[in-house]
Protein backbone atom coordinates (compact mmCIF):
# COMPACT_ATOMS: atom_id res chain seq x y z
CA UNK A 1 0.00 0.00 0.00
CA UNK A 2 1.00 3.18 -0.68
CA UNK A 3 0.85 5.99 2.20
CA UNK A 4 -1.95 8.59 2.40
CA UNK A 5 -1.27 11.74 0.40
CA UNK A 6 0.58 14.59 2.48
CA UNK A 7 -0.85 17.90 2.68
CA UNK A 8 1.61 20.61 3.47
CA UNK A 9 1.21 24.45 3.59
CA UNK A 10 3.36 25.73 1.03
CA UNK A 11 6.33 26.84 2.61
CA UNK A 12 9.76 26.99 1.13
CA UNK A 13 10.39 23.36 3.03
CA UNK A 14 7.52 21.89 1.20
CA UNK A 15 8.21 23.49 -2.15
CA UNK A 16 12.10 21.69 -2.31
CA UNK A 17 10.32 18.84 -1.26
CA UNK A 18 7.95 18.43 -4.23
CA UNK A 19 10.52 19.37 -6.79
CA UNK A 20 12.56 16.30 -4.77
CA UNK A 21 9.47 14.13 -5.79
CA UNK A 22 8.77 15.43 -9.63
CA UNK A 23 12.28 14.98 -10.02
CA UNK A 24 12.08 11.40 -9.02
CA UNK A 25 9.30 11.20 -11.37
CA UNK A 26 6.37 11.13 -8.62
CA UNK A 27 3.27 13.09 -8.78
CA UNK A 28 2.77 16.19 -6.76
CA UNK A 29 -0.83 18.14 -6.95
CA UNK A 30 -0.39 22.01 -6.80
CA UNK A 31 -2.89 25.23 -6.71
CA UNK A 32 -3.01 27.39 -9.69
CA UNK A 33 -5.61 29.87 -9.90
CA UNK A 34 -7.93 27.90 -11.91
CA UNK A 35 -7.99 24.58 -10.29
CA UNK A 36 -5.23 22.65 -8.50
CA UNK A 37 -3.18 20.72 -10.93
CA UNK A 38 -1.83 17.08 -10.52
CA UNK A 39 1.78 17.67 -12.01
CA UNK A 40 4.34 15.21 -13.36
CA UNK A 41 7.96 16.24 -14.82
CA UNK A 42 6.70 17.08 -18.49
CA UNK A 43 10.35 15.71 -20.18
CA UNK A 44 10.27 11.96 -18.51
CA UNK A 45 7.73 9.45 -19.68
CA UNK A 46 7.70 7.35 -16.81
CA UNK A 47 6.16 10.13 -14.75
CA UNK A 48 3.45 11.21 -17.70
CA UNK A 49 2.62 7.49 -17.82
CA UNK A 50 1.69 7.65 -14.08
CA UNK A 51 -0.13 10.82 -14.35
CA UNK A 52 -1.96 8.73 -16.83
CA UNK A 53 -2.50 6.15 -14.37
CA UNK A 54 -3.61 7.97 -11.58
CA UNK A 55 -6.54 9.91 -13.67
CA UNK A 56 -7.87 6.96 -15.47
CA UNK A 57 -7.19 9.37 -18.03
CA UNK A 58 -7.42 7.72 -21.92
CA UNK A 59 -3.96 8.41 -23.35
CA UNK A 60 -5.38 10.15 -26.20
CA UNK A 61 -6.04 13.54 -24.28
CA UNK A 62 -2.78 15.55 -24.28
CA UNK A 63 -1.42 16.89 -21.28
CA UNK A 64 -0.79 21.11 -20.55
CA UNK A 65 3.01 21.59 -19.93
CA UNK A 66 3.51 24.45 -17.09
CA UNK A 67 5.87 26.37 -17.06
CA UNK A 68 7.61 29.47 -15.10
CA UNK A 69 7.79 32.49 -18.09
CA UNK A 70 7.62 32.99 -21.74
CA UNK A 71 11.28 32.33 -21.95
CA UNK A 72 10.82 28.34 -20.52
CA UNK A 73 7.39 28.27 -22.74
CA UNK A 74 9.97 28.79 -25.87
CA UNK A 75 12.18 25.82 -24.93
CA UNK A 76 9.63 23.71 -25.95
CA UNK A 77 7.36 25.44 -28.21
CA UNK A 78 7.56 27.47 -30.85
CA UNK A 79 5.87 31.03 -30.68
CA UNK A 80 5.06 33.31 -33.74
CA UNK A 81 4.50 36.89 -33.44
CA UNK A 82 0.96 36.15 -32.80
CA UNK A 83 1.57 33.29 -30.23
CA UNK A 84 3.77 35.90 -28.56
CA UNK A 85 1.37 38.40 -28.65
CA UNK A 86 -1.30 36.72 -26.91
CA UNK A 87 1.50 35.29 -24.23
CA UNK A 88 2.52 38.63 -23.09
CA UNK A 89 -0.93 39.87 -23.43
CA UNK A 90 -2.63 36.92 -21.17
CA UNK A 91 0.69 35.38 -18.92
CA UNK A 92 1.13 34.64 -16.22
CA UNK A 93 -3.07 33.42 -16.38
CA UNK A 94 -5.99 31.47 -17.29
CA UNK A 95 -4.78 31.12 -21.41
CA UNK A 96 -3.41 27.70 -22.09
CA UNK A 97 -1.92 28.39 -26.20
CA UNK A 98 -2.04 25.12 -28.40
CA UNK A 99 1.32 25.72 -30.29
CA UNK A 100 3.47 23.32 -32.38
CA UNK A 101 5.83 21.27 -30.14
CA UNK A 102 9.78 22.85 -31.12
CA UNK A 103 11.16 19.91 -33.29
CA UNK A 104 14.21 18.12 -30.32
CA UNK A 105 12.16 19.45 -27.60
CA UNK A 106 12.80 17.99 -24.14
CA UNK A 107 8.96 16.73 -23.76
CA UNK A 108 7.85 13.13 -23.44
CA UNK A 109 5.82 12.45 -26.47
CA UNK A 110 3.12 11.02 -24.44
CA UNK A 111 2.30 14.42 -23.17
CA UNK A 112 0.76 15.82 -26.16
CA UNK A 113 -0.41 12.46 -27.16
CA UNK A 114 1.16 11.87 -30.55
CA UNK A 115 0.28 15.39 -31.87
CA UNK A 116 2.63 18.16 -33.16
CA UNK A 117 1.16 20.95 -30.69
CA UNK A 118 1.30 21.17 -27.22
CA UNK A 119 -0.76 23.23 -24.62
CA UNK A 120 1.50 25.63 -22.62
CA UNK A 121 0.56 27.93 -19.63
CA UNK A 122 2.45 30.20 -17.51
CA UNK A 123 0.15 30.09 -14.25
CA UNK A 124 -0.58 33.08 -12.08
CA UNK A 125 -0.93 31.37 -8.63
CA UNK A 126 2.51 32.16 -6.49
CA UNK A 127 2.64 28.56 -5.28
CA UNK A 128 2.31 27.35 -8.88
CA UNK A 129 5.03 30.26 -10.02
CA UNK A 130 7.29 29.46 -6.96
CA UNK A 131 6.86 25.52 -7.52
CA UNK A 132 7.92 25.89 -11.44
CA UNK A 133 10.79 28.27 -10.76
CA UNK A 134 12.06 26.09 -8.44
CA UNK A 135 12.02 22.76 -10.20
CA UNK A 136 13.42 24.74 -13.13
CA UNK A 137 11.65 21.66 -15.87
CA UNK A 138 8.23 21.78 -17.62
CA UNK A 139 5.73 20.30 -15.26
CA UNK A 140 2.71 18.75 -17.40
CA UNK A 141 -0.23 19.12 -14.91
CA UNK A 142 -4.27 17.65 -15.43
CA UNK A 143 -6.85 18.84 -12.79
CA UNK A 144 -6.05 16.83 -9.87
CA UNK A 145 -9.12 14.69 -10.23
CA UNK A 146 -10.38 11.06 -11.50
CA UNK A 147 -10.61 11.66 -15.71
CA UNK A 148 -14.14 12.83 -16.38
CA UNK A 149 -14.79 13.97 -12.36
CA UNK A 150 -15.66 17.13 -10.82
CA UNK A 151 -12.34 19.49 -11.41
CA UNK A 152 -10.81 20.27 -7.72
CA UNK A 153 -10.83 23.54 -6.19
CA UNK A 154 -9.60 22.92 -2.95
CA UNK A 155 -7.03 20.64 -1.72
CA UNK A 156 -9.67 18.27 0.29
CA UNK A 157 -11.05 17.74 -3.07
CA UNK A 158 -7.69 16.49 -4.33
CA UNK A 159 -7.59 13.79 -1.47
CA UNK A 160 -11.32 12.72 -2.02
CA UNK A 161 -10.43 11.91 -5.66
CA UNK A 162 -6.82 10.63 -5.88
CA UNK A 163 -6.36 9.70 -2.35
CA UNK A 164 -2.85 7.66 -2.30
CA UNK A 165 -2.08 8.18 -5.83
CA UNK A 166 -0.68 11.44 -5.36
CA UNK A 167 2.61 11.66 -3.53
CA UNK A 168 2.15 15.07 -2.24
CA UNK A 169 -0.46 17.71 -1.85
CA UNK A 170 0.64 21.63 -2.40
CA UNK A 171 -1.98 23.65 -0.14
CA UNK A 172 -2.76 27.18 -1.05
CA UNK A 173 -6.27 27.64 -0.19
CA UNK A 174 -9.37 27.46 -2.15
CA UNK A 175 -8.23 28.33 -6.12
CA UNK A 176 -9.58 32.25 -6.93
CA UNK A 177 -11.11 31.40 -10.23
CA UNK A 178 -12.08 28.67 -9.65
CA UNK A 179 -12.73 26.74 -13.45
CA UNK A 180 -10.36 26.01 -15.89
CA UNK A 181 -7.85 28.02 -18.10
CA UNK A 182 -9.27 29.25 -21.93
CA UNK A 183 -7.50 27.10 -24.19
CA UNK A 184 -7.16 28.21 -27.59
CA UNK A 185 -5.66 26.52 -30.48
CA UNK A 186 -2.30 28.98 -32.04
CA UNK A 187 -1.03 26.60 -34.21
CA UNK A 188 -3.07 27.23 -37.42
CA UNK A 189 -3.99 30.23 -39.84
CA UNK A 190 -7.40 31.05 -37.82
CA UNK A 191 -7.66 30.67 -33.83
CA UNK A 192 -9.87 28.31 -32.85
CA UNK A 193 -11.61 28.41 -29.21
CA UNK A 194 -11.03 24.50 -27.59
CA UNK A 195 -12.44 25.17 -24.04
CA UNK A 196 -13.85 28.35 -23.09
CA UNK A 197 -12.91 29.86 -19.73
CA UNK A 198 -12.53 33.03 -17.53
CA UNK A 199 -10.48 34.84 -20.24
CA UNK A 200 -12.74 35.62 -23.11
CA UNK A 201 -13.37 35.29 -26.71
CA UNK A 202 -13.68 38.98 -26.66
CA UNK A 203 -10.38 40.01 -25.09
CA UNK A 204 -8.41 37.41 -27.19
CA UNK A 205 -9.96 39.16 -30.41
CA UNK A 206 -9.11 42.63 -28.84
CA UNK A 207 -5.45 41.49 -29.16
CA UNK A 208 -4.62 38.64 -31.97
CA UNK A 209 -8.17 39.19 -34.34
CA UNK A 210 -10.85 36.56 -35.28
CA UNK A 211 -10.94 33.51 -32.74
CA UNK A 212 -13.25 30.65 -34.14
CA UNK A 213 -15.79 29.26 -32.12
CA UNK A 214 -16.65 25.67 -33.25
CA UNK A 215 -20.24 24.47 -33.02
CA UNK A 216 -20.00 22.02 -30.39
CA UNK A 217 -21.12 18.80 -31.88
CA UNK A 218 -19.81 16.25 -29.90
CA UNK A 219 -19.51 13.57 -32.49
CA UNK A 220 -16.60 15.55 -33.68
CA UNK A 221 -14.61 16.96 -30.71
CA UNK A 222 -12.16 19.55 -31.63
CA UNK A 223 -9.71 18.78 -29.11
CA UNK A 224 -8.91 15.27 -27.64
CA UNK A 225 -10.35 16.93 -24.19
CA UNK A 226 -13.81 17.54 -25.53
CA UNK A 227 -15.67 14.38 -24.58
CA UNK A 228 -19.15 15.52 -24.35
CA UNK A 229 -19.31 13.82 -21.00
CA UNK A 230 -17.00 15.58 -18.32
CA UNK A 231 -16.75 17.34 -14.82
CA UNK A 232 -19.51 14.60 -13.97
CA UNK A 233 -21.04 13.92 -10.49
CA UNK A 234 -21.54 10.30 -9.52
CA UNK A 235 -25.87 11.12 -9.75
CA UNK A 236 -27.63 12.90 -13.08
CA UNK A 237 -27.55 16.47 -13.51
CA UNK A 238 -30.56 18.46 -15.01
CA UNK A 239 -30.23 21.95 -16.27
CA UNK A 240 -32.68 25.09 -16.74
CA UNK A 241 -34.74 23.45 -13.72
CA UNK A 242 -37.64 25.90 -13.06
CA UNK A 243 -38.61 23.57 -10.42
CA UNK A 244 -37.36 20.25 -7.74
CA UNK A 245 -38.57 17.45 -7.39
CA UNK A 246 -38.70 16.23 -3.73
CA UNK A 247 -35.60 13.75 -4.18
CA UNK A 248 -33.82 16.25 -6.08
CA UNK A 249 -30.68 18.62 -5.18
CA UNK A 250 -30.96 22.30 -5.92
CA UNK A 251 -28.35 24.17 -7.37
CA UNK A 252 -29.45 27.95 -7.53
CA UNK A 253 -28.79 30.83 -8.97
CA UNK A 254 -29.31 34.47 -8.35
CA UNK A 255 -31.86 36.78 -6.17
CA UNK A 256 -34.89 34.45 -7.45
CA UNK A 257 -32.95 30.70 -6.16
CA UNK A 258 -35.85 29.93 -4.17
CA UNK A 259 -37.90 27.41 -6.20
CA UNK A 260 -39.58 25.43 -3.59
CA UNK A 261 -38.68 21.95 -2.57
CA UNK A 262 -35.64 19.48 -2.80
CA UNK A 263 -33.78 17.55 -0.23
CA UNK A 264 -31.17 19.92 -0.18
CA UNK A 265 -29.82 23.33 -1.71
CA UNK A 266 -27.36 25.78 -2.40
CA UNK A 267 -27.02 28.77 -4.13
CA UNK A 268 -24.10 29.38 -6.84
CA UNK A 269 -24.59 33.35 -6.27
CA UNK A 270 -27.34 34.72 -4.38
CA UNK A 271 -26.46 38.34 -5.83
CA UNK A 272 -26.14 36.69 -9.37
CA UNK A 273 -22.07 37.16 -9.70
CA UNK A 274 -21.14 34.87 -12.46
CA UNK A 275 -17.43 35.37 -10.99
CA UNK A 276 -18.89 34.35 -7.70
CA UNK A 277 -20.68 31.31 -9.67
CA UNK A 278 -17.85 30.02 -11.54
CA UNK A 279 -15.78 29.95 -7.91
CA UNK A 280 -18.32 27.93 -6.57
CA UNK A 281 -19.24 25.72 -9.32
CA UNK A 282 -17.24 23.03 -8.50
CA UNK A 283 -17.14 22.88 -4.68
CA UNK A 284 -20.87 22.89 -4.91
CA UNK A 285 -21.64 20.25 -7.59
CA UNK A 286 -19.54 18.14 -5.15
CA UNK A 287 -21.20 19.27 -2.03
CA UNK A 288 -24.37 18.17 -3.54
CA UNK A 289 -22.88 15.04 -5.36
CA UNK A 290 -24.62 12.18 -2.46
CA UNK A 291 -26.18 9.01 -2.60
CA UNK A 292 -28.79 9.87 -1.42
CA UNK A 293 -29.99 12.35 -3.81
CA UNK A 294 -31.67 11.21 -7.03
CA UNK A 295 -30.44 14.30 -9.21
CA UNK A 296 -29.16 18.01 -9.32
CA UNK A 297 -31.45 20.28 -10.52
CA UNK A 298 -29.63 23.26 -11.82
CA UNK A 299 -31.02 26.90 -12.86
CA UNK A 300 -30.48 28.72 -15.95
CA UNK A 301 -27.19 30.35 -15.96
CA UNK A 302 -26.43 33.51 -17.85
CA UNK A 303 -24.27 32.40 -20.92
CA UNK A 304 -22.22 35.61 -20.71
CA UNK A 305 -19.06 36.64 -19.77
CA UNK A 306 -17.67 33.44 -17.64
CA UNK A 307 -21.21 32.48 -17.73
CA UNK A 308 -20.24 30.81 -20.97
CA UNK A 309 -17.51 28.85 -19.29
CA UNK A 310 -19.92 27.63 -16.32
CA UNK A 311 -22.35 26.20 -19.02
CA UNK A 312 -19.98 24.51 -21.37
CA UNK A 313 -18.63 22.81 -17.97
CA UNK A 314 -22.85 21.91 -17.05
CA UNK A 315 -23.61 20.60 -20.27
CA UNK A 316 -20.66 18.07 -19.68
CA UNK A 317 -21.74 17.42 -16.40
CA UNK A 318 -25.60 16.65 -17.90
CA UNK A 319 -24.63 14.26 -20.51
CA UNK A 320 -25.83 11.02 -20.06
CA UNK A 321 -22.89 8.51 -19.44
O1 LIG B 1 -6.71 25.46 -15.81
C1 LIG B 1 -6.20 24.47 -16.33
O2 LIG B 1 -5.95 24.41 -17.54
C2 LIG B 1 -5.88 23.29 -15.42
C3 LIG B 1 -4.77 23.69 -14.47
C4 LIG B 1 -4.27 22.56 -13.60
O3 LIG B 1 -3.71 24.27 -15.18
N1 LIG B 1 -5.51 22.15 -16.19
C5 LIG B 1 -6.40 21.41 -16.90
O4 LIG B 1 -5.87 20.30 -17.52
O5 LIG B 1 -7.58 21.72 -16.99
P1 LIG B 1 -6.77 19.13 -18.12
O6 LIG B 1 -5.80 18.07 -18.49
O7 LIG B 1 -7.80 18.75 -17.14
O8 LIG B 1 -7.37 19.75 -19.41
C6 LIG B 1 -6.51 20.04 -20.51
C7 LIG B 1 -7.31 20.33 -21.76
C8 LIG B 1 -7.92 19.06 -22.31
O9 LIG B 1 -9.21 19.38 -22.80
C9 LIG B 1 -6.97 18.69 -23.46
O10 LIG B 1 -7.56 17.92 -24.46
C10 LIG B 1 -6.57 20.07 -23.97
O11 LIG B 1 -6.45 20.83 -22.78
N2 LIG B 1 -5.27 20.03 -24.67
C11 LIG B 1 -4.04 19.89 -24.11
N3 LIG B 1 -3.09 19.84 -25.06
C12 LIG B 1 -3.72 19.97 -26.26
C13 LIG B 1 -3.29 19.96 -27.63
N4 LIG B 1 -2.01 19.82 -27.96
N5 LIG B 1 -4.24 20.09 -28.59
C14 LIG B 1 -5.55 20.24 -28.27
N6 LIG B 1 -6.01 20.23 -26.99
C15 LIG B 1 -5.12 20.09 -26.00
MG1 LIG C 1 -9.59 18.14 -16.43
Amino acid sequence: MMPRPDIQPPSSAAVARACDLLRAGDLVAFPTETVYGLGADATSDHAISALFAAKGRPEFNPLIVHVADAAAAAEVASFDARATLLASAFWAGPLTLVVPRLPGSPLSSLVSAGLETVGVRVPGHPVARALLKAVGRPIAAASANRSGGVSPTAPMHVGESLGERVAMILAGGRCPIGIESTVLDASRDRLVLLRPGSVSVGEIESVAGPVEVPDRDPERPQSPGQLSRHYAPSIPVRLNATSVGSDEALLAFGPDGLIRGGVARVNLSPQGDLYEAANNLFAMLRGLDKPGHASIAVMTIPAQGIGIAINDRLRRAATAP
